[in-house]
């Protein structure tokens, strides 16, 4: 496994991270012991960087991590974990409960990153009162490090801004190799500032991967049904690149998904992808995405080819 640090932690993570939304109603993975062997399986592959919110399955992600680390008998320090409040729930005293609730399913005494998930967008509290809540839970021992999750980088330099004695280390925001907005300021702003980047739906749900055929997406019943990369008119473009990203990945041995993978960890140092799996094959494969790079020439060519790509969000 290869590391990197953290943002300005001085914390060596892996160069790719496991994504926990899966173990909720929404991807459908509520099996507790397929959860504890994509997590152990996971962590024999060298990854120490897990990604989970209180929202992912009302609490099932964190309860599974939780459990499963426990279990498996892990050293509490030798894992990182990554967890996040949502907007509606970032009121000065909510910040503190909903940390309180996250130690307790995730049966620790302190949290590695705690992070914003989305800007209370409806909720209208004010940035400084929770930035300050986070900022306290810092001083008290409970948080360690603090982030914030798709936010626009006007706001998070607000966020910023409120702190006194600390400083965000992590965004995470969407990152694929056909959703690149986060190319255009998100990563220009880590990149100057020296934080680090989670990319989430690293695999853009598994689009890149053309596993599915047009007539199966139409039948998604999971988080995917509403999905815009699967929109039809998406999704047929999606399916030219998913050709050359699997011809790339015959030429190294290697699966579509550790091709999808490693080009995104090639565009830039501070970028982290966080896949998440549904199953102990797929975790192991995401943990192989790193360790090597394809030649520049290929990480050209599947450039070229997804910056021909013209993704619309509008569905109706
Ligand atoms: N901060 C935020 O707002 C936010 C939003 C979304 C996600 N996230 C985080 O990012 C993580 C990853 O994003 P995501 O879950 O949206 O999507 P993703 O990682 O792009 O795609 C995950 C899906 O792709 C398929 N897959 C994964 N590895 C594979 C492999 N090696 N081979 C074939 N198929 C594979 C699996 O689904 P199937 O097997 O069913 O096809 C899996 O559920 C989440 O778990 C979560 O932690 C954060």
């Amino acid at each position: 496994m290869e590391f990197v640090e953290l943002g300005r932690t001085k914390e060596k993570v892996s160069r790719i991270g496991l994504g926990t939304w899966q173990f909720s109603n929404s991807w459908g993975l509520t099996i507790y012991d397929s959860a504890k062997e994509i997590i152990s399986s996971s962590i024999e592959m060298g990854i120490n960087l897990i990604n989970t919110a209180m929202v992912y399955g009302n609490g099932m992600s964190e309860r599974f991590i939780g459990r499963a680390l426990e279990e498996l008998g892990i050293e509490r320090s030798s894992i990182f974990v990554v967890t996040k409040i949502p907007g509606q729930f970032l009121s000065y005293d909510d910040v503190f409960k909903a940390v309180d609730r996250s130690l307790e399913r995730l049966r620790f005494d302190y949290i590695d990153a705690l992070l914003a998930h989305w800007p209370p967008a409806w909720h209208n509290h004010p940035t400084c009162e929770y930035m300050k809540a986070f900022e306290r839970l810092v001083e008290l021992g409970k948080v360690r490090y603090l982030g914030l999750s798709d936010y626009p980088i006007e706001l998070a330099e607000s966020a910023r801004y409120c702190l006194s004695k600390n400083d965000i280390q992590i965004l995470e925001a969407r990152y694929n190799i056909v959703e690149r907005q986060a190319e255009k300021e998100i990563i220009p702003y880590v990149e100057s500032s020296g934080l680090s980047m989670l990319a989430w739906s690293p695999l853009a749900k598994a689009a890149v991967l053309a596993k599915y055929s047009l007539e199966e997406v139409s039948n998604f019943t999971d988080v995917r049904k509403d999905d815009a990369v699967y929109y039809p008119d998406n999704y047929k473009q999606i399916l030219v690149l998913a050709d050359a990203i699997k011809e790339v990945a015959e030429k190294y041995n290697k699966k579509p998904s550790q091709v999808a993978l490693n080009w995104l960890i090639m565009y830039s140092k501070n970028v982290i992808p966080i896949p998440g799996a549904k199953n102990r094959d797929q975790a192991i494969e995401n943990a192989g995405s790193v360790g090597w790079r394809m030649d520049y020439r290929y990480w050209r060519k599947l450039d070229e080819i997804s910056r021909s790509i013209r993704l619309s969000y509008v569905n109706f």
